[in-house]
């Protein structure tokens, strides 16, 4: 982790006023801490994780996404994302960012700028790049079919909320003969706040929160995909990519969260159980997150902890994250062992 750092300075990396910033922090909205001194001090991975709650606040958000440091308009007819990455940027932020910035900035925007060459049918992608000593932050445009209405054509899916929950799984491709379906799954997981955005949805995946949310998006066309990171983190893309594999680096193991694949804390049928684990025994073993659920109903547990289970035994469901009556429904739920 960086370490804390004055208002002055994370207002002036950041962009923020250091009177609103004050605000922020008084109201709680933004977390910081009181140096022996009385100085407030804040972690700026904490900050980059609160600014990117705030901006549902469109107001806010489009104010920080604007004007960034560095930022083309490319072709997208016979680009390559690597020369793209080797040409345009790896110099650029080299002295700003710490090798395993570099590595996993790296990683993100060649996967990101692929998908809008090979997956959008857009003519141009918009790249930029947000860049300071507190942050790094970087967003891949195109103007394309968008990746969920895509989703849900190809993969025949009823909606676009079903596509959401399809990709968040991993290995989730339309293009199975060139692709793996691996790049969101990672990137999303590699960095500290990732949003991706189309079809009038957002998805957020916050690792600094440890937190995932749906929620309405203005991007109606194409797919835009934007990421923040520590430019200064000291860990390896190489740990996330260790997390999610088996001894013989396959993309074996996943996680998926319960709450995206619904509208309510409460899940309770069968078919809701049918929709999550769909697809999931391309995985050996699959951790099931069900932080933010407050109820399930009998048909739903009974389908995850041993309908499917049975179906499936070269798959291992690990539950976690459950709360009170979550945790009495899934252990009632959970097959007997004899004796
Ligand atoms: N910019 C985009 N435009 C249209 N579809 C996209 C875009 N980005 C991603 N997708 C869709 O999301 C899927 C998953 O992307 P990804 O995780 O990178 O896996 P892969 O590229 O290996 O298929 C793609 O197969 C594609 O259908
Ligand atoms: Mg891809």
């Amino acid at each position: 982790m960086a370490d804390l750092i004055r208002i002055s300075e994370v207002a002036r990396e950041l962009g923020v006023s250091p009177s609103r910033l004050r605000q922020l922090a008084d109201s709680g909205v933004i977390p910081s801490e009181r140096s022996a001194g009385g100085h407030r001090l804040f972690d700026p991975g904490a900050v980059r994780s609160a600014l990117a709650q705030l901006m549902s606040t469109s107001d806010f958000s489009s104010r920080r996404w604007s004007r960034p440091d560095w930022h083309r308009t490319l072709e997208l007819s016979g680009l390559q994302e690597d020369v793209v990455w080797q040409d345009a940027l790896a110099e650029a932020l080299h002295d700003r960012m710490s090798q395993e910035g570099r590595s996993t900035a790296a990683y993100a925007f060649t996967e990101m700028l692929n998908n809008a060459i090979d997956h959008s049918g857009a003519e141009e992608v918009q790249v930029s790049v947000w860049i300071s000593r507190v942050e790094a932050r970087f967003e891949v445009a195109d103007r394309g079919r968008g990746a969920l209405p895509h989703l849900r054509e190809r993969l025949a899916l009823s909606d676009l909320y079903d596509a959401l929950g399809e990709l968040t799984k991993g290995k989730t491709t339309t293009d199975p003969d060139r692709h793996t379906g691996e790049g969101i799954f990672f990137t999303s997981k590699a960095v500290d706040v990732f949003t991706l955005e189309s079809g009038g949805i957002r998805w957020t995946v916050d690792n600094v929160r440890r937190d995932q949310a749906v929620g309405a998006s203005d991007v109606t066309e194409g797919t835009r995909v934007r990421w923040e990171m520590d430019p200064s983190t000291e860990i390896p893309i190489s740990e996330v990519f260790s997390a999610y594999t088996d001894e013989d680096l396959d993309f074996a193991r996943t996680r998926t969260v319960v709450k995206l694949f619904g509208f309510g804390v409460r899940f309770v049928s069968r078919s809701e159980a049918k929709r999550l684990l769909r697809g999931l025994e391309r995985f050996s073993h699959v951790t099931m997150d069900f932080s933010g659920v407050e109820e399930v109903g009998q048909g739903f547990v009974d389908e995850i902890v041993r309908v499917w289970p049975r179906q499936h035994p070269q798959t291992v469901v690990e539950p976690v994250g459950m709360v009170g009556p979550v945790e009495f429904m899934v252990r009632r739920g959970l097959p007997r062992r004899d004796g």
